[in-house]
């Protein structure tokens, strides 16, 4: 896979890093492009009203990106990009004596992350297991999105449920679910959804308790031919759902409406093959679009659609049970500040693992060190057309 990204820091560190090697040179790129999505991704809205739910330290935070490699005269130069951004909460727990942290929280990787690496404090799990790290990769994501720009691919996101509220968008075309969202105040595309999943928000906070959600993150202008049938790690499907299971909290992931068309017969399902109306090229169509942009693992040039349930926040204000690691004794969990429910937030980052997924496999299939040498390159792509595929109606011999 050409692209690779690591990120680094810890959620109360001086910084948070993002390495991605693999870009190609001549990408216009600068702190502007990033800072937009960072803003979202710490519960601001596009119109600059934030998402009810959010833990105060979001408050505290101005998520500012600073490129420090790879970017020479505006332009990426085909080095690692490295970006960081400064915790200001940090200086709060600079030179400050921190009491040990020895009752784990259930749901969060306090206890799994001390067994396994044998901490004696649960501070070392919670500093890396916290989803202070997604700064980081909406950094990266974003520079991702900037590159898929010059292709004309777009992704974005929507919340869809919370709490048993559920928009019904069903009327609201993709292009459009995606421009409603960013000035939602619950990122919801349904302006009504959203008044609804913002009070019930509000009642849990009332009641001392979080939520999870759905969302959906949705990819346009993707050409056909990205991934590949021929090997279980090249699948764009599994990297798209590997990608975004990978995300704090996130739970499952499905492409389209998955679970509802398992339950549905084939011819219910499958998006039927036409001729293009009108076209004399002998363009191919679909029907519909059920399989949400992903066929043996390859795009089919529809829109990919991908739908995503987040876990409820594990740290809860009303306390779990648990056990005190220091005495063994049962224990009832302490509070520490707190998301109640970050699910637009999730969201941004669900597009920012996108946008690395979609970049990795466009580079995977066009190569080429710098833009210039791509741009040419896709043209072919868009076009899947009958006359180009190598068939020929004659009987081979298959196996020797
Ligand atoms: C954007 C975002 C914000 C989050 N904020 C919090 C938070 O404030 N408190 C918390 O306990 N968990 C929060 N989480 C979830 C935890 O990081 C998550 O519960 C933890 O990593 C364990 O989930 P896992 O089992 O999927 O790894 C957040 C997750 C995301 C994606």
């Amino acid at each position: 896979m050409p692209l690779r990204l690591l990120t680094a820091g810890e959620s109360h560190g001086p910084v948070v890093i993002a390495m991605l090697e693999g870009l190609p040179a001549g990408l216009p790129l600068s702190a502007a492009d990033i800072d937009p999505d960072l803003a979202l991704r710490q519960g601001m809205n596009a119109s600059g009203k934030p998402y009810p739910g959010a833990s105060p330290r979001m408050k505290l935070e101005r998520d500012a990106a600073e490129i420090v490699s790879g970017v020479l005269d505006g332009e990426t130069i085909g080095a690692p990009v490295t970006v960081q951004i400064r915790n200001l909460d940090h200086a709060k727990w600079q030179g400050r004596a921190v009491p040990p942290m020895t009752v784990p929280r259930p749901g969060h990787s306090d206890l799994t992350g001390a067994v396994k690496y044998g901490y004696s404090d649960l501070r070392p799990s919670l500093e890396r297991g916290s989803a202070r790290e997604t700064a980081a990769r909406v950094a990266a994501g974003a520079i991702c999105r900037r590159f898929l720009d010059e292709f004309g691919i777009r992704v974005g996101s929507y919340v869809t449920e919370i709490d048993g509220v559920r928009a019904d968008l069903s009327g609201i075309e993709l292009e459009d679910r995606l421009r409603l969202a960013l000035h939602s105040e619950m990122h919801c595309p349904s302006a009504e959804a959203a008044a609804a999943m913002r009070a019930r928000v509000q009642e849990v906070m009332q009641a001392r308790d979080t939520l999870g959600g759905l969302f959906e993150v949705v990819a346009l202008g993707v050409p056909p031919g990205l991934g590949s049938h021929v090997h279980w790690d090249r699948r764009l499907s599994g990297r798209l759902a590997g990608a975004l299971m990978s995300i704090h909290a996130m739970k499952g992931v499905e492409i389209g409406d998955a679970f509802v068309n398992a339950r549905l017969p084939g011819t219910q399902v499958h998006d039927e093959i036409v001729l293009a109306p009108d076209d004399r090229a002998g363009r191919l169509a679909r029907r519909s679009n059920r399989a949400a942009g992903l066929e043996g693992g390859i795009t089919t040039g529809q829109p990919v659609v991908l739908r995503v349930a987040m876990k409820p926040i594990s740290t809860t204000l009303t306390p779990l049970q648990s056990v005190d690691l220091a005495s063994g004794a049962a224990s009832p969990t302490a509070y520490e500040r707190s998301d109640f429910c970050a699910v637009p937030r999730a969201a941004i980052v669900g597009e920012a693992m996108v946008c690395l997924v979609l970049a990795d496999a466009l580079l995977e299939k066009l190569g080429g060190d710098s833009l210039a040498e791509m741009r040419p390159r896709l043209a072919a792509l868009r076009q899947a057309r009958l006359e180009d595929l190598p068939m020929q109606n004659v009987p081979r011999v298959w196996w020797p």
